[in-house]
């Protein structure tokens, strides 16, 4: 539309913005302020809300920056009361002052309206909308998994995401600080190390291939390539049969791998500083989506470190009995989330020590120690987001190892070669991004923290 296009590159040249960077509008829904008074701007977005009131209008226009009032004279208002809601229109207009009666001090655009001079249907939003945008409480997960598309247009489910984005930013940049190299290893394997039963498997030109479920293996190798530190931020498949609010049968993992370390604790050394950044980064940037949320995000300072023994004897006190060469389960894991909070002001609590019954063949034992591990697990308010260990670098003792699981070392094939040419003392974690972000903003499920989950019941949208 000519004229559409000559306004906006009007009121372009008076914003003094070169080129149309906002390409169909001057001004997103957000942004607008009492010193734009007097400016003739173009806003696109959804209509949030309307409203006639006898002869004139007040309509919401929201964009993911944020809702404009709009105001409509007599014709306007008459022409689209009956506009169905989430319909996308082009408003131009004057940005005008509100009357002091009603300035909206909370909203950041509550200081002014744009008084409409045309307001143009881009596309009609069918009726009725399969879920209430405006009221997020009326419809189940499910439902909103299914249109998802709308769901996150609510102002609270679209900040999940936006902080979301900025955790994999903040991630990729505390990395680098620490010098990672950042990797990206296959998702089609021939097989995996974490447990045969979790793989997806499947034809490969007539030969059998999974997907992989973590990828331990390839980042062990390239710290033996001499990157020394390397990291991958990717999905991971697992065919968790479990229902539960934490598994999903597709993920992101943050996994990371250091090599020459003297023990696992430098290794949670390197996520405990991961865990302040991220959250004091989260704090600082997203100060509006946490605010959508209705959450804060406290920095730890120390992490607790406690062995799974001080943890059994500690949660044995509360009734809860973990028995000996056993996991915590979830209820251990929401109890000891509860004690580090009560005792230690943390959100956070390492785990040490984890039995060798456990634990995967490639974690390292201590000496003296043959049913412990070099390992750990990183809880955060409750639930586990992270494993790590230092891993067993030793050929002859890792040989001996997968002997105890029954492993037969042969069928590792390249993974036995990795440890014959220079291997180097190291470790590493796989931390959960969907975890990690359920546990952040207190969602109470990963399905919530994730755009479209993906698990047993679940492979659609
Ligand atoms: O604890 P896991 O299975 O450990 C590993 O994959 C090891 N290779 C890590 C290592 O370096 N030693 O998985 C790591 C993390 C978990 O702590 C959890 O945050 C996440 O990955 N995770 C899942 N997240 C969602 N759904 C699932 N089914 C998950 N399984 C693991
Ligand atoms: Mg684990």
């Amino acid at each position: 539309m000519p004229i559409l296009r000559e306004t906006v590159l009007r009121a372009l040249q008076d914003k003094n913005v070169e080129g149309d960077g906002n390409m169909l509008r001057t001004h997103t829904c957000g942004e607008l302020r009492a010193a734009d008074e007097g400016k003739k701007v173009v806003l696109a977005g959804w209509l949030d809300a309307i409203r006639v009131q006898g002869k004139v209008g007040f309509l919401l226009l929201r964009d993911r920056d944020g809702v404009t009032q709009v105001f409509l004279k007599s014709d306007l208002a008459k022409e689209h009361a009956a506009t169905p809601k989430e319909s996308v229109l082009l408003v131009t207009g004057v940005v005008k002052r509100r009357p002091e009666n009603q300035l909206r001090h909370e909203m950041r655009t509550g200081m002014i309206e744009v008084a409409a001079e045309s307001v143009e249907v881009l596309t009609e939003a069918e009726t009725p909308l399969p879920i209430e945008i405006a009221d997020e409480t009326t419809t189940g997960l499910d439902k909103r998994l299914d249109y998802r598309f709308l769901d996150v247009r609510r102002k609270r489910i679209g900040s999940i995401f936006k902080i979301r984005s900025r955790i994999i930013a903040f991630t990729n940049e505390f990395f680098s600080k620490e010098r990672f190299i950042a990797i990206n290893t296959p998702k089609l394997t021939k097989s995996g190390v974490e447990s045969g039963a979790e793989e997806f498997k499947m034809e490969y030109f007539g030969k059998k291939a999974s997907l992989a479920q973590s990828p331990q293996v390839y980042k062990q190798m390239f710290v033996m390539a001499g990157l020394e530190r390397v990291y991958e931020i990717g999905t991971i498949f697992r065919a968790e049969k479990s229902r539960t609010t934490r598994h999903l049968t597709e993920f992101v993992g943050i996994d990371m791998e250091m090599g020459f370390i003297t023990d696992e604790h430098d290794v949670m050394d390197v996520v405990e500083r991961f865990c302040q950044y991220i959250t004091h980064r989260v704090a600082e940037e997203c100060k509006e989506e946490l605010a959508a949320l209705d959450v804060s995000v406290p920095t730890p300072q120390k992490i607790p470190r406690m062995t799974i023994q001080e943890i059994r004897t500690i949660l044995a006190k509360q009734g809860k009995i973990v028995p000996e060469d056993e996991d915590l389960d979830a209820e251990g894991e929401r109890l000891l989330g509860e004690h580090v909070l009560a005792h230690y002001g943390c959100e956070f609590v390492f785990v040490l020590n984890y039995p060798w019954k456990k634990r995967p063949f490639y974690h390292m034992r201590p000496k003296g120690d043959p049913h412990g591990t070099k390992s750990f697990d990183l809880i955060y308010n409750g639930v586990e987001i992270g494993t790590g260990a230092q891993r067993e670098h030793r050929l002859a003792i890792l040989e001996q190892q997968c002997q105890e699981k029954g492993i037969d070392m042969g069928l590792l094939g390249f993974y036995r070669d990795i440890f014959r040419y220079g291997a180097i003392p190291h470790g590493g974690v796989g931390l959960g991004l969907d975890r990690i972000v359920e546990q952040m903003l207190h969602l109470g499920n990963v399905r919530e923290a994730i755009l479209l989950p993906r698990d047993p019941d679940r492979l659609t949208p």
